[in-house]
């Protein structure tokens, strides 16, 4: 048996995060109004974003997706807008926690979906930056982040709990993590079962408290996914890219 140091797996993955996240640069031109996604893959798209911008004159304003984001494209030098000054974007690069064959989404690992969501859907085109662990047959495996108010959230829970066949959790536990938006998020254990995930975006969003959920569906373009040895784009043949 070959054992491989947990150090180099780390490694090997950050890797793999800078390959697609400046991959996906290629999709973007001058003169372009991008969304900004949130998450340590998308990270390397907004540091090379902002890299081009000063070593090429690179003619770029953006909408980020997060107050983190804001704050690495302010410090990367990327001019920012509102997305109400903005009129409309022209793609966001953004990352996720899991896709599967129909370009669906598992988003919110890291507790931005509720922006990420309004950011995608003003946006003409949307590109996904992934490494290859993300890719799923089946979507739920990573538990389902659902932005929630914190007014009454066990209230919330408990109607989630209803059709969630695993645990529904609150993330930070006693000490809640709290959005941007002064939301909590609830981290809802589905396994890898979500196989209609419309009609399940459909169902939270019928419950009063549930602020947004994690599923982003026929709003995927493309992926531009990392593996060792290669990058590719995988292109949503139902996209609005071809
Ligand atoms: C944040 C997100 C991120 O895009 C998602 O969690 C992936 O992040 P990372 O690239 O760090 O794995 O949805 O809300």
């Amino acid at each position: 048996m070959v054992v491989i140091p947990f150090q180099n797996i780390m490694e090997d993955v950050e890797r793999l995060k800078k390959e697609a996240g400046v991959a996906a640069c290629d999709f973007i031109k001058d003169g372009m109004k991008l969304g900004l996604g949130t998450g340590s893959t998308v990270r390397y798209t907004v540091i090379e974003i902002g890299r081009r911008i000063s070593e090429e004159g690179l003619n770029v304003v953006g909408v980020p997706t997060s107050e983190a984001t804001r704050k690495l494209a302010l410090d990367m030098g990327i001019p920012l807008v509102t997305l109400s000054d903005s009129g409309g974007l022209d793609l966001v690069i953004d990352g996720a926690d899991e896709f599967d064959n129909d370009f669906s989404l598992i988003k919110g690992g890291g507790g931005a979906l509720t922006r990420e969501k309004i950011v995608a859907q003003s946006s003409q085109s949307m590109i996904v930056v992934a490494d290859d662990r993300k890719q799923v047959k089946t979507l739920g495996k990573f538990d389902l982040p659902v932005e929630v108010l914190p007014f009454e959230w066990e209230r919330t829970r408990d109607q989630i709990s209803l059709f969630c066949p695993g645990d529904v959790t609150l993330r930070g536990g006693s000490e809640p993590f709290v959005t941007d938006n002064g939301g909590y998020i609830l981290d809802c254990s589905f396994g890898p079962s979500i196989s209609e995930p419309k009609s399940l975006e459909m169902k939270f969003h019928s419950i009063a408290g549930v602020v947004e959920v994690g599923l982003f569906v026929d709003i995927c373009d493309a992926v531009v996914m990392a593996s060792n040895g290669n990058v590719v784009t995988l292109v949503n043949d139902s996209g609005r890219l071809n």
